[in-house]
């Protein structure tokens, strides 16, 4: 951390503040220049952070070094991490396609869509119980009857689930079906249900918020590290932008930018990015191309009726091109599709 002084302070100042960090622990380096002096301090920035250094006077600015996100950052843990889902691995060497319906209708629906992801290479199915709406009387998922389909579905396919939990008083709910929990971009920041995810020992999908930073992502999942679970993958899935052409904008710089600043895996959402079934199969391979870790796409056997979603779901005949794309591309980027343990 490195503490800029303004023009005006004195040499009291400085020796407040110097006196100040010695006080909690650290060691303060004072530099003066002609016009300015600039303090660099070594030691616990967690501890200087509470010394409210920014409203000491002659202080102009605080300026930290080192990054907030301290578990999920590659500053401390330089390999990439692997997690694994019900056996499955996302992280480095591999592409694993996540795929399902957006929401669960029906047993019928959820397993045809099921059936339809593992043709076409996906390990994981994902399927919402529990759907953030924007509208109160927009279709809000089945709830636990919708938990009990999807594990229905996992008996008969052998597909692990990843489903969305909104509320932190869910969480252990959802979590006794789960595979892996996903956290929606409306819920990014939602500390407490953060928190409650990190509790329940199960790995946990952490959308980016669709106005967050990258900054902001990471220090979302650092809430989830913190309660002792490191088994995070991150997901973009597009971030609101002036541009109305496409649902969201696939932040794409977003996949190698995350990667190098964190260990966790980073996968991509084209469904949800675009919002359009035209623009899923360009958007996965711009994500397999950079690099992503894996992809999540909807896919419905009927999106005309769809509950939620259908513009955005891959029908059958888009599957046989996704199963080309997710075998044919990832070796060419030195990875190989992920396959069911
Ligand atoms: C999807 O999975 C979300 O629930 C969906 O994108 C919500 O959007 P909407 O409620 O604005 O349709
Ligand atoms: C979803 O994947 O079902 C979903 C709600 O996505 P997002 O949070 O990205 O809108």
């Amino acid at each position: 951390m490195v503490i800029v002084m303004g023009p005006e302070a004195t040499e009291t100042d400085i020796a407040s503040v110097v006196s100040l960090v010695e006080t909690a622990g650290g060691e303060a380096f004072v530099s003066r220049g002609v016009a300015r002096t600039i303090v660099g301090l070594v030691g616990d920035v967690q501890q200087f952070g509470s010394l409210n250094l920014r409203s000491l006077p002659g202080v102009r600015d605080v300026i930290r070094i080192s990054v907030p996100y301290k578990l999920v950052s590659r500053e401390n843990h330089p390999e990439r991490s692997v997690v694994r889902v019900g056996g499955v691995p996302i992280g480095p060497g591999t592409m694993t396609l996540i795929a399902g319906p957006c929401a669960v209708e029906t047993p019928e629906q959820t397993l045809q869509a099921a059936q339809m992801a593992k043709a076409a290479g996906a390990t994981l199915l994902r399927g919402g119980a529990f759907k953030p709406r924007t509208s109160p009387y927009a279709f809000q998922g089945l709830g636990e009857k919708g938990l009990r389909i999807l594990a229905d579905v996992r008996e008969e396919t052998g597909l692990p689930i990843v489903t969305e939990v909104v509320d932190a008083h869910d969480v252990e709910l959802v979590a006794s079906y789960a595979d892996m929990l996903q956290i929606g971009t409306r819920n990014a920041q939602n500390f407490a249900l953060l928190q409650a995810a990190g509790d329940v020992g199960k790995p946990v999908m952490l959308k980016r918020g669709m106005s967050g930073t990258i900054e902001e992502w990471l220090m979302a999942a650092e809430y989830v590290a913190q309660r002792g679970n490191l088994d995070i993958v991150l997901c973009e899935r597009g971030i609101r932008t002036f541009e109305k052409a496409t649902r969201n904008t696939l932040d794409i710089s977003a996949v190698p930018v995350a990667q190098r600043l964190s260990h966790l895996p980073v996968i991509v959402d084209p469904s949800h990015s675009g919002g359009r079934r035209d623009l899923v199969l360009p958007l996965t391979k711009a994500a397999i191309a950079i690099g992503a870790d894996g992809v999540i796409i909807d896919v419905h056997p009927h999106p005309e009726t769809a509950l939620c979603d259908g513009p955005q779901a891959l029908v059958d005949g888009d599957l046989r091109e996704l199963a080309r794309l997710v075998r044919d591309l990832p070796p060419i980027f030195d990875r190989a599709l992920t396959e069911a343990p």
